[in-house]
């Protein structure tokens, strides 16, 4: 006879998967009852919204990309002889792994032998970012699917050898943390690093509002559904019943906070039923959630913030042209 345990009624063990979700519940209820309403950006990268991020990145609007990479293609072998002995490069909110590829490339056979490590929340990117460096001779590539914070230390705690490990923090991701909470992840980081160890942040400068405006609100309408895909998801994960085409895309350049920011307006008055969350949202014509902020900087401002948390500037490279910055830092 075959005899098969029935364990449905015991008590199963919470997953990753149910608290990253129930994070988005308690994240969804708390930022969309604030005022202003508000939605945590690194909730974009679903698989959709993975997408529509490599769709703006090829885009002739979003420069940061472009410009990026060549920075990287031209100093990526300054950055990793700097860095000799080497044993392992952390890389926070990957993406397609291209910019990796990259620095990798630039570094010829100095980085065989390499472990990497990617972090990102979004699987598709991480599942992305693996195929991208599989072809590189002698990277063992390795993906963790947690917050910058979490993949970070997650990453540390495997790395072996004595040699420094690079932190990469690329593509502006530092401009979505308010200067507060920029300080804040700066020192964590430094917290959980070595003196010695190195830290690569890619910043997007500020330029004039027009290109910057165009950046975050194409022609195309790239980005506007990269953040409406917002309301998508959550209508999808979340039980929601938001009217997506309800709802208008808009970028505004904030001056005094030197900030892009993007908001989702509702063109009329309605009603929002978030399920999992047991929210009833009543929205005004004209209401807006801001859904991301995009802080531009000046090259010393760059290097500023980042002394501040315990790290030493080393190198900074600047494309003039496009107004976007590479810092190196060492943790002191
Ligand atoms: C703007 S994209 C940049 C990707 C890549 N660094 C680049 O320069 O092209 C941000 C990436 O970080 C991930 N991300 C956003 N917030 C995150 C967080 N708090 N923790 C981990 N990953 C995050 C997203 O899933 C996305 O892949």
């Amino acid at each position: 006879m075959d005899i098969r345990t029935d364990r449905s009624n015991e008590k199963r063990r919470p997953s990753a998967a149910d608290a990253s979700l129930a994070q988005f519940v308690a994240d969804v209820q708390y930022y969309l009852t604030q005022t202003p309403r508000q939605l945590p950006s690194r909730y974009f990268y679903d698989e959709l919204g993975s997408a529509l991020f490599e769709a703006i990145c090829r885009l002739p609007w979003y420069r940061i990309t472009r410009s990026e990479h060549a920075l990287l293609a031209a100093h990526g072998d300054a950055i990793l002889r700097h860095l000799d002995p080497l044993s392992a490069i952390v890389e926070l909110g990957s993406g397609s792994g291209e910019k990796l590829k990259t620095i990798l490339e630039a570094g010829g056979r100095r980085a065989g032998g390499l472990d990497v490590h990617l972090v990102d929340l979004s699987a598709s990117a991480l599942e992305l970012s693996s195929r991208v460096l599989a072809p590189l001779d002698g990277v063992r590539a390795s993906a963790h699917r947690l917050s910058y914070e979490e993949g970070l230390r997650e990453a540390t705690r495997a790395i072996s050898g004595s040699g420094r490990t690079l932190v990469l923090f690329l593509g502006s991701n530092i401009g979505n943390f308010d200067p507060p909470a920029a300080d804040a992840f700066m020192r964590g980081l430094r917290g959980t690093l070595a003196g010695g160890d190195l830290l690569l942040v890619g910043a997007d400068l500020v330029k004039p509002e027009r290109e910057l405006l165009l950046a975050y609100d194409d022609p195309l309408g790239v980005t506007a559904a990269f953040n409406r895909n917002l309301l998508v998801r959550i209508n999808r994960e979340l039980a929601a019943d938001f009217a997506v085409e309800r709802f208008a895309h808009r970028a505004v350049w904030n001056a005094a906070e030197s900030r892009v920011e993007m908001h989702l307006v509702a063109r009329s008055a309605q009603q929002v039923h978030v399920g999992a969350a047991q929210l009833d949202l009543r929205f005004d014509e004209g209401e807006a959630i801001w859904t991301e902020s995009s802080y531009k900087y000046e090259p010393e401002q760059i290097a500023r913030m980042i002394e501040a948390t315990g790290f030493r500037t080393t190198s900074q490279w600047l494309d003039p042209a496009d107004r976007f910055a590479l810092t190196l830092a060492e943790a002191v």
